[in-house]
């Protein structure tokens, strides 16, 4: 994987104010959007905004650069593509996949337009938004082997009750309805069968930064090492909630120290308690997410 991503900040694609203020802080992807966020007649616009902001990034950006096109069933998503893709951006973030043949196709798609505008080839990686239609619900593991483009899956909770005739996505105690809690496991295991990092939906009360921080607890826990933010108030706790701290390090350290050294040993303890293999590889998986 070509660096993980904690944080990937939403900035309307037409907002050079935005813009501005997104490359300017600390979300380690921007993702420039040109689905929702911008209405249809400020597209063209936008499409040139992103172009010229690919364009004007120097030789090794600090923060990488995406661009969430429309879905592949409207006519707008090729021409987003076609506009962009010159700017050699560091990725696609693809909404409102149906199945993973979406991704499958979207990477012939971006091949075709790497060659046309000398872009180097399979660069350009896709994260897919994998749960905001029912057959992509349905449709998760088909992620899997789909295209070595895949850096990684994320879900949506707010276009899924639309295309389902839900009144709302959550439940009488306010948390997720069942629907949308099987929907982000489903993504979360669908993302970790494909090899490719797990990053949860975003926090929409950008006002609330302990739920936040929160919403960062529990996704880290179950194995996400993402969120999405739209608000550049939501990136520095992103950021700080998928990094280990000085302690989980050195915990982390003191499991790899203490299999490295009994070595033909599958099971040790260390401290008075028992670790074997499933220790050893989340020990790993922190000192991987490191900075
Ligand atoms: N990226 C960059 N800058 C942003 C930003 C974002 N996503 N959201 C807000 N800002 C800027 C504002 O422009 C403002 O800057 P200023 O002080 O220079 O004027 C500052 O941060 C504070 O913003 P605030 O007044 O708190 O919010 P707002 O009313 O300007 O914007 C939203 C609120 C929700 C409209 C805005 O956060 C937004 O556009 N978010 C992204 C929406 C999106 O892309 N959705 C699609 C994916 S779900
Ligand atoms: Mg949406």
């Amino acid at each position: 994987m070509h660096g993980m991503l904690r944080s990937m900040l939403f900035v309307p694609a037409d907002s050079e104010r935005k813009l501005a203020k997104g490359a300017a802080g600390a979300a380690d992807a921007l993702v420039l959007d040109l689905e929702d966020s911008v209405v249809p007649e400020r597209r063209p616009f936008a499409r040139g905004l992103v172009r010229a902001y690919l364009d004007g990034r120097g030789a090794s950006p600090r923060q990488q650069t995406w661009v969430r096109v429309n879905p592949l069933d409207t006519p707008e998503s090729l021409a987003d593509l076609a506009a962009v893709i010159g700017g050699a951006p560091d990725g696609i973030l693809l909404p409102k996949t149906r199945t993973a043949d979406d991704a499958v196709r979207l990477g012939h798609y971006l091949t075709a337009l790497e060659q046309r505008d000398g872009v180097t080839l399979g660069a350009t990686r896709i994260i897919a938004v994998s749960t905001e239609t029912p057959m992509g619900v349905l449709t998760l593991q088909g992620f899997a082997g789909s295209t070595p483009r895949l850096a990684g899956l994320t879900w949506g909770a707010e276009d899924l009750p639309a295309a389902i005739g839900a009144s709302t996505n959550r439940d009488d105690s306010g948390e997720f309805a069942f629907t949308y809690r099987l929907a982000r496991s489903l993504c979360l295991l669908a993302a970790h069968a494909a090899g490719v990092q797990a990053i949860d939906t975003v926090a929409t009360d950008f006002r609330d930064p302990e739920g936040l921080k929160r919403e960062v607890r529990a996704a880290r826990r179950e194995g996400f090492t993402g969120k999405l933010a739209i608000h550049p108030d939501q990136v520095d706790p992103i950021n700080a909630g998928f990094t280990p701290d000085e302690e989980e390090l050195r915990h982390a350290q003191a499991v790899i120290d203490a299999f490295a050294a009994n070595p033909g040993a599958g099971t040790i303890q260390l401290d008075g308690k028992m670790l074997d293999r499933p220790h050893l590889t989340q020990a790993q998986r922190v000192l991987a997410m490191r900075r």
